[in-house]
């Protein structure tokens, strides 16, 4: 964290009076504070999100302003760049986010998002990064450092444990403490830690039955304490329910979505209470402490005010750096015909199957929305990629019903605090118009296209079909009901594979879908997440061979959703109360200790070339301190045709201990780039925070004498070798 001069903060702090606080410590519009203009203290202003910078709303009406100065660079999802596996790119996407944030004026920028993916159907999945904290940690601080490098604020979110989106106001999300420390803490300990992410966001759930914004044991002994975190710890939109309590506790911003401004619990309630002396104006000025200082290190106020980056949005720069991001963030699940070859397909027929290969989804998902400056589909890439020698032609293949319009706000967001019984009344109010299509019209439409996409398929050379979800489905407020790819993708998908068994899938969505219907029968399958302003860029550069794909998958895609952890031990999706009793086993450490075979592994990813493992070397080094490291190291090399990137990726596993412990957790990665025949050597350094696991009993990490076995894969189930050391 960059220092700044405490004595400064403490001589404004004398200046300010009580109203001048309290206007600091709550929004006074949708996306900002007020300032003291009186002292030169400007508001903080804040705009989401981990994709991008989001369009400018009016102060305080869930109203765009709509004019032509907020289009933006629209960046990879936060999935897309976890299964780049790439810190260097993690770096390069922060400091583009941190520039044009800047460039817009912001100060705070409302990412990276990085819950973990807990299970498939939280409905904001597509936001975040990954089901491994130690892969969420090793992205999330460069990101962070790139952003902060343009005197803007990362805000990472949404701490702690938001999970899922089903009753996330209210829901009390259980989790045991040792679970916390080992799996949902890591991510935000190294943002803070690591990173030094100048602004945190408080959680809308209530953790261990306090809400997160409000949440002593949260805030104040494990942030501000344990963590020694002295950044600006500031609240999700509408996350603060009591004033006494949000006035106690570490929270220094409370953020809200009415325009009631001075009706916040920290804004004249908090006045009352202080003036009948029931709360002391110390428990603002600690607030105003940790607010000053982010504005000094933001260079906002103080001796370094005229020296503030600029930041610059919609650059050339920007655009090639999401480009290099999205092409790394989509992976090869199976091949057999790719690449395309240009050659082939001089003069012939390529068929686009799927409302995927043209739909645009910038513009949705929620608080993530964006208003791109442009944004590449797959079928433009293609033509982009093919030119005029070849025919590439578009079939919907699956209708899209049309959604509930709403009539009344212009913003999911107005209405997104509001309890069923509320919202059901502010509709009765104000109207909200069912779509207006009749089953037997969606039938067929549905047919018709069918019809179409099947036609099509028959009469070309090449098809490929790209499906999946959308923003109707990865998007906040809502968790999916199932893993199923909607509209019929399945049945459609089977009868284009009885025409073109070696069609290709893609499957572009923000979370995994259930794929064993036809998963099996397919030749060429591809996963892509919200790749970004080039993202059907990427791909067609991919699936025509200009890049050799790179992606690893950051979650487990099983088979269905009976195999996973939330079905088999919860909890998931229920309201009122959630419990984690599935505890450390999220993910593949889940299917791993279970023997569920999933469809594609968690760090799964395949590449148009091979890459040889050779033996590892593994030495024990003590310090003079009596600490361990491990340091390994093997060749890698190239044993294909064309250049690639390798993932390698180091898991361990504990052969004795006294508690349970995973069967494998990643510890570290590496990703090289090797021309054909290339060898090149790969080292680790392992500390023993890579063999500890949390004592509840000594609240500590602790690390137990014994063997342990690393385990070094292209995949966490494609373990090329391994090795048995012994601390
Ligand atoms: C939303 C989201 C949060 C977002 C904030 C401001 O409800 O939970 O991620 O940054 O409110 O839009």
């Amino acid at each position: 964290m960059r220092k700044v001069d405490e004595n400064k903060i403490e001589e404004i702090l004398k200046e300010l009076t009580l109203d001048e606080k309290l206007d600091m410590i709550h929004g006074n519009a949708f996306f900002h504070t007020k300032g003291v203009e009186r002292l030169g203290i400007p508001p903080l202003y804040t705009s989401d999100g981990p994709m991008g910078v989001r369009y400018e709303y009016h102060d305080a009406n869930w109203v765009p302003v709509g004019l032509s100065d907020d289009y933006v660079t629209y960046l990879p999802s936060n999935t897309a760049l976890a299964a780049t596996w790439n810190r260097e790119l993690a770096y390069e996407t922060g400091k583009v986010l941190g520039e044009e944030a800047r460039g817009r004026g912001k100060d705070v920028i409302l990412g990276p998002g990085i819950n973990i993916k807990r299970g498939p159907l939280c409905g904001r999945n597509f936001e975040y990064m990954s089901e491994d904290p130690k892969l969420i940690s090793e992205l999330t601080v460069p990101f962070i450092k790139g952003v902060q490098e343009s005197d803007v604020a990362a805000c990472v979110k949404h701490f702690a444990a938001n999970s899922q989106e089903t009753d996330r106001l209210m829901v009390d999300t259980i989790v045991d403490e040792r679970t916390l420390q080992e799996i949902y803490f890591p991510g935000f300990k190294a943002a803070v830690r690591e990173a030094g992410s100048y602004t945190i966001m408080g959680a809308y759930n209530k953790l261990n039955g306090e809400h997160c914004c409000e949440n002593k044991e949260l805030l104040d002994k494990v942030l501000r304490s344990d963590w020694e975190y002295d950044g600006t710890i500031i609240s999700d939109w509408g996350g603060v329910h009591r004033t006494k309590e949000a006035a106690e506790c570490a929270l220094d911003i409370e953020m809200s979505v009415t325009d009631n401004f001075d009706e916040y619990y920290l804004a004249n309630p908090l006045k009352k209470l202080i003036e009948n002396g029931e709360i002391s104006e110390e428990t603002v000025n600690k607030k105003i402490r940790n607010i000053l200082r982010l504005m000094l290190r933001l260079k906002m106020i103080g001796d370094d005010a005229d020296k503030r980056a600029a930041g610059s949005f919609n650059t050339p720069e920007h655009r090639e750096a999401a480009l290099k991001t999205a092409q790394e963030g989509i992976t090869l699940l199976k091949n057999k015909t790719l690449p395309l070859s240009r050659k082939k397909l001089y003069g012939k027929r390529i068929a686009v199957i799927g409302q995927n290969g043209a739909k645009i989804h910038s513009n949705g998902g929620g608080s993530a929305e964006i208003k791109a400056l442009f944004e590449i589909s797959p079928l433009l890439g293609l033509k982009m990629g093919l030119g005029g020698n070849t025919k590439v032609e578009y079939a919907g293949g699956y209708y899209i019903p049309m959604p509930p319009q709403q009539k009344f706000a212009t913003s999911w967001q107005e209405t997104s605090l509001m309890s069923k019984e509320e919202l059901k009344e502010f509709c009765a109010k104000n109207g909200t118009l069912e779509s207006g299509e009749t089953k037997e019209q969606i039938e067929e439409r549905t047919r018709k296209l069918k019809a179409e996409a099947l036609k099509l398929a028959e009469e070309c050379d090449e098809v490929i079909f790209v499906g999946g979800l959308n923003h109707d489905f990865d998007v906040e407020g809502g968790d999916r009901k199932d893993m199923k790819l909607p509209y019929n993708q399945d049945e459609l998908i089977l009868e284009l594979l009885e025409r073109k068994p070696d069609m290709t899938v893609v499957i572009f969505a923000g979370s995994p879908v259930d794929m064993h219907r036809w998963a099996g029968k397919v030749s060429n399958l591809v996963y892509m997440p919200y790749s970004g302003i080039r993202g059907g860029e990427a791909l067609a550069g991919i699936l025509l061979g200009d890049v050799n794909p790179s992606g690893k998958l950051p979650e487990t895609f099983p088979k269905c959703y009976e195999d996973t952890p939330m079905f088999r031990i919860g909890e998931f999706g229920t309201e009122g109360r959630v419990e984690f009793k599935d505890g450390l086993k999220v993910g593949y450490r889940y299917y791993d200790d279970e023997g569920i075979e999933p469809e594609f592994c968690f760090g799964h990813g395949l590449s148009y070339t091979s890459f040889e493992y050779g033996d590892i070397t593994a030495n024990v080094i003590k310090s003079a301190e009596g600490t361990q490291t491990v340091q390994l190291s093997m060749s890698i090399t190239n044993t294909g045709a064309v250049i690639g990137k390798e993932t390698v990726q180091v898991y361990v596993a504990d052969k004795e201990c006294s508690v349970y412990r995973p069967k494998k957790e990643l510890k570290d990665f590496a990703k090289l780039e090797l021309k054909p025949g290339e060898t090149r050597t790969v080292s680790f350094k392992l500390g023993e925070d890579a063999f500890s696991f949390y004592s509840v009993s000594n609240k500590a990490f602790v690390t137990e004498p014994g063997e342990f076995e690393i385990l070094i894969g292209s995949s966490s189930r494609d373990i090329r070798k391994s090795v048995v050391v012994t601390l």
